[in-house]
């Protein structure tokens, strides 16, 4: 399950709320994130209460393990297996040359990251397997979206070889909307809601399967109808203090409405939440009646 979107929108939050409720149904699963050698620090590993993600998938809580997915260490492990050895793999990624090449085209990165989220991907569907559900905290849009295309990209530039029979693999699970499905958090606003339709777009265009849409941090409106039509005349008028507060509740009505006009996926909402207990606030909201469907077998 990849979580995507803009930045900002809460991608994080729900990562984690959704890793806390799949794993509260009993799945076993593994929570990642696509990070960079130098982060010293990751939203997603505080909900977890840790700085970083390991490098390693290590239990974070029970039935969660996490994973951050490095360039390197994906790069690492595909040289591993075409090489056949960790020791000439490990080698090779010390030479400054192959380094600064592996580096510097961004393909290079992202098949890096591509290759360690097909190793989990793998264990996943391998006999005895040790995760039921993988989530990806992916990256803001352009970059999410550079990962969803690597394969067609890179293939058609690479069609043989063990490059491609990995992408093609990765395609198989990835693009197959029974195993695997994109999420795009968005907030009830004009530009969130416009990118978020463009993402969709996006996603399928590569391919990737998109499972819905969740609507993040819609307002509730402490106003009835009679209310607002009678205060709207008085804000109207004057420069009040709160008038864009007022305003909110239904520009966030507007944009939930012309995201359903736009797209027949199906679209979840969450509330505004107090800062404090945010995490377990929206595993409370989201594990509800109708849960959001977790991908690959159900709830
Ligand atoms: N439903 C919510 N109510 C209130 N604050 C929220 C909600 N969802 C997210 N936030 C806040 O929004 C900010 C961004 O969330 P985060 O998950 O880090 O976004 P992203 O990963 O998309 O950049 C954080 O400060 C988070 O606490
Ligand atoms: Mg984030």
């Amino acid at each position: 399950m990849l979580i995507t979107g803009k930045g900002g929108v809460g991608r994080s939050v729900v990562t984690a709320a959704l890793a806390k409720i799949a794993a509260k149904r009993g799945r076993r699963v593994l929570v990642t994130e696509i990070g960079d050698e130098s982060d010293d620090y990751s939203p997603l590993a505080r909900h977890f209460a840790r700085a970083r993600l390991p490098k390693q998938p290590e239990p974070m809580e029970p039935n969660i393990e996490g994973a951050v997915l490095l360039a390197r260490t994906g790069q690492e492990m595909f040289l591993k297996s075409v090489l056949r050895s960790g020791t000439i793999a490990r080698a090779a990624l010390s030479s400054d040359a192959l380094r600064r090449l592996l580096s510097a085209g961004p393909s290079f990165r992202e098949m890096g990251v591509f290759f360690q989220l097909l190793t989990y991907l793998r264990e996943k569907r391998g006999a005895g397997s040790a995760y039921e559900t993988i989530l990806v905290d992916m990256p803001a849009t352009g970059h999410a979206l550079s990962l969803t295309g690597l394969p067609e990209l890179l293939l058609r530039l690479v069609p043989k070889g063990p490059i491609a029979d990995s992408l093609r693999e990765g395609q198989g699970y990835l693009n197959d909307p029974k195993l695997a499905a994109a999420w795009v958090v968005t907030l009830p606003e004009t530009l969130p809601v416009s990118e978020c339709l463009e993402l969709i777009e996006g996603l399928t265009k590569t391919k990737m399967p998109v499972g819905g849409v969740l609507v993040n941090r819609v307002p509730a409106d402490p106003f009835t109808e009679a209310e607002r039509a009678a205060l709207l005349p008085l804000i109207e008028q004057n420069a009040w203090l709160g008038a864009e507060q007022f305003q909110k509740p239904l520009l966030s009505r507007r944009e939930i409405a012309r995201l359903r006009a736009n797209t027949a996926l199906p679209i979840f909402t969450t509330p505004e939440l107090p800062h404090e207990g945010l995490v377990d606030e929206l595993v409370r909201v989201l594990d509800v009646a109708k849960p959001m469907p977790l991908p690959v077998g159900g709830a």
